[in-house]
């Protein structure tokens, strides 16, 4: 579902991403952890093509990304945005917009979806985030756990094959964090592909089927949470995990 080569990135003089060459099975939840400022949003960000990129190629969802794509390439770029959905740490809903309205937009713009219908799916994702009864709430009605699912369903709301979520609970009252870990957990279980930048140990352990540890620009780290998490073998690794328990127990 995505293989990534040898992909760069650089701002400035500055190394983001070095070489890095990874690869996702359909269906694979991958856990993506490590130090601040070693790249996770980055990545992210370039596998969407928020960001361009200076080497490398990324497959993902049937779509090549390449360094260098501009406004000749739209339909590619198309594609890539229903292909693959991102939730971000802010939830990014359009203020003036009903919970049931945010999900709406994209299928009624990008894929022309009549009103009606788009009203129906957007019902049963609202059901399926458990916010069936807040369709008519305006952003500021609802808490961050709430908006926080109503961005996951805006998202879903595209029918995408890969999800990316960077950080989806980092601001949100540690109350509210199980909600959206739930909704998330069953997208994992329902075979979706997805990549989440999390710093929630337990979903690194128990439901991602595979660990990233990335540091400095590069992934130091790739294996399965048993490897990962409970053996690491660099001393990033060891250490992050070592701080999280202490700041998370
Ligand atoms: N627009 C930019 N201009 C210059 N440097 C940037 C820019 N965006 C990111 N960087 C740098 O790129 C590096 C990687 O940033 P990135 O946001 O991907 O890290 P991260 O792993 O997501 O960190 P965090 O855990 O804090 O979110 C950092 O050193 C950052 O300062
Ligand atoms: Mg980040």
């Amino acid at each position: 579902m995505i293989a990534v080569r040898t992909l760069s990135k650089r701002h400035g003089d500055r190394v983001v991403l070095e070489g890095v060459s990874a690869d996702v099975a359909r269906g694979e939840t991958i856990a993506v952890v490590g130090p601040s400022g070693g790249g996770k949003s980055t990545l992210l960000r370039c596998l969407n093509y928020l960001e361009p990129f200076d080497a490398g190629t990324v497959e993902i969802a049937g779509v090549t990304l390449r360094p260098g794509m501009d406004g000749r390439d739209r339909e590619t770029l198309r594609k890539l945005r229903c292909a693959v959905g991102m939730v971000f740490q802010q939830f990014n809903l359009f203020p003036h917009l009903t919970a049931i309205e945010n999900i709406t937009l994209a299928p009624r713009l990008v894929r022309g979806l009549a009103a009606v219908e788009a009203t129906r799916r957007g019902a049963a994702l609202l059901e399926r985030v458990g916010l069936a009864d807040r369709a008519g709430a305006y952003p500021h009605e609802l808490s961050g756990g709430q908006q926080q699912r109503v961005a996951i369903a805006r998202a879903l709301a595209q029918e995408p094959e890969v999800m990316l979520f960077d950080e989806p609970t980092s601001a949100l009252d540690p109350e509210m964090r199980d909600d959206v870990m739930e909704v998330i957990r069953d997208l994992a279980g329902g075979g979706m592909t997805m990549l989440v930048v999390t710093h929630e140990m337990h979903f690194a352990h128990d439901v991602a089927s595979r660990v990233w540890v990335i540091d400095r620009g590069t992934i130091v780290e790739d294996g399965s949470p048993q490897q990962v998490v409970d053996a690491p073998q660099s001393a990033v690794a060891r250490e992050f995990f070592a701080r999280l328990r202490r700041t998370t127990t």
